[in-house]
């Protein structure tokens, strides 16, 4: 008798070569992107479920894990999995995968763009133009990103990416990391420095670490305090990295100049946020790796670590390794 085969929960939209791939080998189970998981897989079914394929937005915690015993592999569309408790995971055999390189240039783009658009100004200008104030009135002037110190906390693969982005800016680049990169300090790319001073020193910093329990609020009303007024921030990591209502504060009292921002606290904000009542902060959807050809590689990604996993081989891309 053939072996039965085995069910997956998808919960993002798959493109439709990738989808006859996985229904080549699997059954699919939808779940819409944020939808609630036991409400398309009814309990007599769960302990039948094998591999759950989603978005940051699909939490996966022990209760869940719990309730699907079955799950061997968890693929994530995504380099971080701060949605997945990876320990609980590792403690029930279930393999954690994520999507990390793919995604690095798209990221590393949209932290300079934010850093232009901060720097620049840019949405001002945008606006001032659509406004018909072209002629009435002069644009407040900006702040150049040449000669200036930008200030990374966090270099890995995408910090490294934003200094030699930066560098084609003719920035000067330091960097705060656990471990010195030995790499970017023999080519010249960065240099270490010491946590205080990446903020004291530095004309913008911009943020480059995972959320974890270390890194939760890790750029506080302390942090802020230690930035000169002239200073812009930049965070596409994630937003519960800073504490956000310090941010808004050091903004709205003009404490720094000026911020721009991928990912929030909590997300979506709505227009009512006080964020979006500040004119010094620019403001993205949480899309750094939003590009067509990035998020196909990401999806690419997840659909291969997936089928790798539940083969029982090893997927390329491995958190609980
Ligand atoms: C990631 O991959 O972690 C991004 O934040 C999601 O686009």
């Amino acid at each position: 008798m053939a072996a039965s085969r085995k069910k997956i929960v998808v919960s993002l939209t798959v493109p439709a070569d990738l989808r006859e791939r996985l229904q080549n080998e699997f059954d699919l189970i939808d779940l819409p992107v944020g939808g609630n998981i036991d409400d398309v897989v009814p309990a007599s079914d769960r302990a039948g479920i094998h591999g759950l394929l989603g978005t940051l937005r699909l939490k996966v915690d022990d209760a869940l894990l719990a309730r699907y015993p079955g799950v061997e592999v968890v693929s994530n569309y995504a380099v971080g999995f701060d949605n997945i408790d990876v320990d609980a995971a590792t403690k029930r055999n279930v393999l954690v995968c994520n999507t990390p390189e793919v995604l690095d240039k798209a990221v590393a783009d949209l932290t300079l763009g934010l850093m232009l658009c901060a720097m620049r100004d840019m949405v001002r200008g945008d606006g001032f133009v659509r406004g018909g104030k072209w002629m009435k009135g002069a644009l407040p002037l900006s702040t150049d990103l040449a000669g200036k110190t930008l200030g990374l906390l966090g270099m890995g693969r995408i910090g490294r990416m934003v200094a030699a982005r930066a560098k084609a800016f003719d920035m000067d680049v330091i960097y705060h990391n656990r471990k010195k990169d030995e790499a970017a300090e023999s080519s010249g790319l960065a240099r270490w420095v010491e946590r205080e001073a990446l903020f004291r020193q530095s004309d913008v910093v911009s943020v480059h670490v995972p959320l974890s329990d270390e890194t939760t609020r890790c750029v506080g009303a302390r942090e802020l305090g230690w930035m000169k007024p002239s200073a812009f921030l930049v965070n596409t990591a994630r937003g519960k990295v800073l504490d956000e209502d310090a941010l808004v504060e050091f903004l709205r009292e003009r404490k720094i100049a000026g911020a721009a921002l991928d990912v929030m606290t909590v997300e979506p904000i709505g227009a009512d946020h006080p964020l979006c009542q500040l004119d010094n902060v620019v403001l993205q959807p949480h899309v750094a790796s939003g590009t067509v050809e990035t998020r196909r590689a990401m999806m690419d990604l997840a659909v291969e670590n997936l089928i790798l996993g539940l083969r029982g081989e090893r997927p390329r891309a491995l958190v609980n390794a």
